[in-house]
């Protein structure tokens, strides 16, 4: 499994982690398939996907307490746990309750990597860092970034905040090249934020052109479609996180960590 430097730190996560969106319900909690998600998270991470991807939005916290019963059967040190704080919560107080509540439901004391979920309407990206700033001087984080930010938001964010921005989560697939095109990949790896690409396999809806492409390299690597779209991510340098359940998505994504697509195959796949 290749490994992605996060931020300038010493930390190297696996390019390929595990994404938890729709584990326990999406904008509410769903209860139905919870030893599912408990037994791919546990799985994720024996295959070496140790980073994993959650949020205190999804399932309305349902989805931390999922993580949270998989974290009882796993090493809590092997993982990297990186989680969200919705925009409503980034007031100081609330900011605290919000983490506070994360943790429970993770049954942790920290967690690796705390992200603005979103910029926020009401707070300017000051207050915004100031207290992200907060929390990880308070040791609820071991690092801070954010999400969804655009290159001038994430600029500020780096002005304001005292502490690195290691990373943004934006969505980044090879059909979806918004944050390349905007230039922010490019003032991430100029910056030392690592870029960590969601929806990579864009929720499975490629158009036919990017389908058959990623076909055509698929056949010369002995490979699937489907890790040579991940391949695809990991070459641009980004970190990603596609969320698996099944035991047969889950053991094919964690062997794209290790594909390698050479510049031909890149030029190829990125053809009109
Ligand atoms: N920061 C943000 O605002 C934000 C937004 C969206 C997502 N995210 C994060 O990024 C993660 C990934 O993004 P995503 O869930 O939107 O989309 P995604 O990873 O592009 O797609 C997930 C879908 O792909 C399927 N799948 C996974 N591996 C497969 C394979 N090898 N072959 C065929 N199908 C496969 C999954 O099916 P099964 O589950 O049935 O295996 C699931 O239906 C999320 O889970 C979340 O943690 C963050």
């Amino acid at each position: 499994m290749k490994k992605i430097q996060l931020g300038n730190t010493s930390e190297f996560l696996p390019a390929i982690g595990i994404g938890t969106w729709g584990m326990g319900g999406k904008f509410e909690a769903d209860y139905s398939k919870d030893q599912e998600a408990i037994e791919a998270l546990v799985k994720a991470v024996d295959l070496g996907m140790t980073h994993i991807d959650t949020a205190e939005y999804y399932g309305a916290g349902h989805t931390e307490e999922i993580v949270g019963k998989a974290l009882k059967k796993i090493e809590v040190k092997k993982v990297f746990i990186t989680s969200k704080i919705w925009p409503d919560h980034l007031r100081l107080k609330d900011a605290i309750n919000s983490i506070e509540a994360t943790l429970k439901r993770l049954g942790t004391d920290h967690v690796d990597l705390y992200l603005v979920h979103w910029p926020s309407s009401e707070l300017t990206i000051e207050e915004t860092m100031e207290t992200m700033n907060e929390l990880l001087k308070r040791g609820y984080t071991r690092y801070i970034g954010v999400s969804n930010f655009s290159v001038n938001q994430l600029k500020e964010a780096i002005r304001f905040s005292k502490a690195p921005v290691v990373c943004n989560q934006v969505r980044f697939n090879i059909q979806d090249r918004a944050a390349e095109e905007s230039g922010l990949l490019d003032f991430c790896v100029e910056n030392h934020v690592t870029l960590t690409a969601y929806s990579p396999l864009n929720r499975m809806d490629f158009d036919s052109p990017t389908r058959r492409k990623l076909e055509e390299v698929a056949r010369h690597k002995n490979a699937t479609w489907t890790q040579i779209a991940l391949a695809w991510v990991v070459k641009k340098g980004a970190l990603t996180i596609p969320k698996a359940t099944s035991r047969e998505h889950l053991e094919e994504n964690a062997k794209a960590g290790d594909l390698e697509l050479s510049n031909e195959d890149m030029e190829y796949l990125e053809s009109k």
